[in-house]
């Protein structure tokens, strides 16, 4: 059920007396605070397990002024602005003088996004009257899937006194974390491309005439560019198709349970979930497939590996992180299973 206007009011009401207020996006739902207000901050990060130099997205209402929360403004910045807000796109640019540290993780850029998702929006525009800014990582705790539900965020975190309330929005269009582009040190380096997502580095250099270089070692951190990130507590493993048909004969005949992620026709297994073979349909129901096999009670989860091609860029990045932490237990479990 969609949250309506009392409940959203309430939630920017919340927001200003410093508590944190779930809400939905059109990539995934963020758990929110008032950037301007440390403590509310900080409580983000206790809530998430996150550490504490890992800084967070600023997301402003439509029409907000990028120069109340950003210095040294480019003319490329405005113009992504234009183009792609209200949207999934994250710009890092240089923080103002006036930015609290705790939105920041110490560091001198800051992040910062306008969404899209209806809910969003009038959040945004009831908090501060429009003024304000909401900090908001993803709603989940730190290294685990995102939620692109409400019903992700209360199971993820449960009765938390720290979060005030979760608003509905549905189940998030895009389905994936937002581009983030670093425009902080655009002289030097150019644009960055620090995570892949729905707008593509082509339509952004569509705009700013300037291709993102993918990120070098002096590129701001974000935790989205850690190797094991967005991962369920199951293995998972990513194979392509023809391998995936004999890995999972093989797990078959051991008796291991198999959860399943594909878009091929496949052989059955203990449980599993097709998604589109398109980048846009996978993206969206990526998460929710994950959780949902992340709860079926596997060995493992196998997942049809997309296309390399370049629209799957935002899927594959996110699959190889859901995957990276557990290529040992999983090349144990395929290859050390004994077959009878
Ligand atoms: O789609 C999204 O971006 C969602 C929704 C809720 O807006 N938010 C999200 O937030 O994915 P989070 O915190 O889970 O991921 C944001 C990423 C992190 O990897 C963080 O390190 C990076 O953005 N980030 C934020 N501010 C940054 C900065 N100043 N410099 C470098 N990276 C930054
Ligand atoms: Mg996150």
């Amino acid at each position: 059920m969609e949250a309506g206007q009392a409940a959203i009011d309430a939630g920017a009401r919340a927001l200003e007396a410093g508590s944190l207020v779930a809400f939905p996006t059109e990539t995934v739902y963020g758990l929110g605070a008032d950037a301007e207000n440390p403590a509310a901050v900080a409580a983000i990060y206790a809530a998430k397990g996150r550490p504490q130099d890992h800084p967070v997205i600023v997301h402003v209402a439509p029409g907000a002024s990028l120069d109340y929360w950003c210095a040294d403004i480019p003319s490329e910045a405005r113009q992504l602005a234009e183009a792609f807000w209200p949207g999934p796109l994250t710009m890092i640019l240089k923080r103002a003088a006036n930015i609290p540290d705790a939105v920041s993780g110490g560091q001198d850029t800051v992040g910062i996004r306008c969404p899209s998702h209806p809910v969003a929006i009038r959040l945004l525009q009831a908090f501060k009257g429009g003024q304000g800014g909401v900090a908001a990582p993803s709603a989940n705790k730190f290294g685990h899937v995102s939620p692109t539900t409400a019903q992700h965020v209360r199971d993820e975190f449960g009765a938390d006194p720290r979060i005030a309330a979760v608003l509905d929005g549905g189940q998030s269009e895009v389905g994936i974390e937002s581009t983030i582009v670093d425009l902080s040190r655009l002289t030097t380096h150019g644009p960055v491309l620090l995570r892949p997502g729905h707008i593509s580095a082509e339509s952004i250099a569509a705009v700013i005439d300037q291709m993102p270089a993918r990120p070098d070692a002096a590129a701001p951190r974000a935790s989205g560019t850690l190797e094991s990130h967005y991962a369920p507590h199951t293995p998972v493993a990513m194979q392509d198709t023809a391998t995936l048909a004999l890995t999972l004969e093989r797990l078959h005949g051991a008796g291991r349970k198999v959860a399943l992620i594909h878009y091929s026709p496949l052989p059955a297994v203990h449980a599993e979930v097709a998604l589109p073979a398109t980048p846009e349909g996978f993206a969206h129901a990526l998460y929710a497939a994950l959780r949902a096999m992340d709860g079926a009670g596997a060995d493992l989860i196998l997942v049809e590996a997309p296309p390399q091609d370049g629209a799957w860029l935002g899927v594959n990045d996110r699959l190889r992180r859901a995957a990276h932490g557990s290529s040992g237990i999983v090349h144990g479990l395929i290859n050390n299973t004994p077959t009878f």
